[in-house]
């Protein structure tokens, strides 16, 4: 009897799962990113990609475009708003422009440490801030994450916050990164990503921040000399689908993509902080000073920039940055 049980559970299963794979078409889609594929968000993106071919039988195909090459990324979340590219993944900055809410993740020093930045990211503001990304032609699927972000630049160590008054440095296309490091007297500029090395190589700028994983994989030690450890603010990373695309899904399909998100991104943040240790000692063979900040002055630094909280906390919404606190 147990063998004719088993074979008849197997044929159901396998039933099952052929009716399933019925709700899902073949389809080939196009990934693009900023960052390098060797990068842990390169490798995260990868194992998305691999889940959600397993998970479709092999019907649904990404193609990746990494290193910007669909360009910048407020231009490849405009494309993908416009359904020209099908999937995008980018630092949650740039999405502050259009969805106002998501300048609570650019709040210096929101997150102490990344058990915070998880609990804030994957609960309850998360979620709000993913399902906000459908007023603007795009769906949410996850966050990877970039991570910590550190100040990099070609003239000093930065042990305290005046030590970045009159540095020419770049920031990301964001209100709250620019007006907080203005706050700090640094002549701050905004600039796409694809333009920073050269800027740095040329001397028209002085400074950037980012999380020493991209600092590293875009070789900026040939550019830059001191990476001071400001953890100034923590970047998470979007996966976004165009949803012109999401809203002809089966809610099979949006499962499918939902949950490989879901896992890859368990893959894609273990992976980042495995490899930052890594990545510092690497940094420092090739000629990089890298140095921390003392508490007391980091304390120093977030008093100065209480102004800039308090006015984005009025732009995001009081409730919003509570039920942020109330995750930590
Ligand atoms: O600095 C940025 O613009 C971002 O951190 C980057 C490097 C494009 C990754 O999202």
């Amino acid at each position: 009897h147990i063998p004719a049980r088993l074979a008849a559970a197997a044929l159901s299963l396998a039933l099952l799962s052929t009716s399933a794979l019925a709700e899902v078409k073949e389809r080939t889609l196009k990934f693009g990113y900023s960052t390098f594929e060797a990068h842990p968000l390169g490798q995260g993106a990868n194992k998305f990609v691999e889940l959600v071919g397993q998970k479709s039988g092999g019907k649904i195909k990404m193609k990746v475009y990494p290193a910007t090459q669909l360009g910048s990324e407020t231009q490849t979340i405009s494309a993908t708003q416009g359904g020209v590219q099908d999937i995008v993944g980018t630092s949650t900055a740039p999405l502050a422009g259009l969805v106002k809410e998501y300048a609570i993740f650019d709040f210096p020093f929101l997150f102490a440490n990344e058990k915070e930045a998880d609990a804030v990211v994957d609960g309850p503001v998360g979620q709000t801030l993913l399902a906000k990304l459908s007023e603007k032609n795009l769906a949410g699927l996850c966050f990877f994450e970039n991570g910590f972000r550190n100040i990099t630049n070609s003239k000093r160590p930065i042990s305290k916050g005046e030590d970045v008054a009159g540095l020419k440095i770049r920031t990301m296309q964001n209100p709250v990164y620019l007006e907080s490091f203005k706050t700090l007297g640094a002549n701050a500029v905004p600039m796409p990503w694809p333009e920073v090395y050269t800027a740095l190589e040329s001397g028209a700028i002085d400074a950037q921040e980012n999380p020493y994983g991209i600092i590293s994989v875009n070789k900026l030690n040939e550019v830059q000399k001191y990476i001071s450890v400001t953890k100034h603010a923590y970047s998470p990373w979007a996966v976004i689908m165009s949803k012109k695309l999401w809203d002809g899904l089966s809610e099979e399909e949006r499962t499918i993509f939902v949950s490989s998100c879901n896992e890859a991104k368990d893959f894609q943040r273990k992976f980042s902080r495995a490899e930052d240790a890594k990545i510092v000692a690497d940094l420092k063979s090739k000629g990089m000073m890298i140095n921390e900040l003392a508490p007391e002055e980091v304390s120093r630094i977030k008093t100065t920039l209480q102004p800039v909280i308090d006015k984005y906390t009025a732009t995001v919404g009081e409730d919003l940055v509570k039920q942020a606190q109330a995750s930590i």
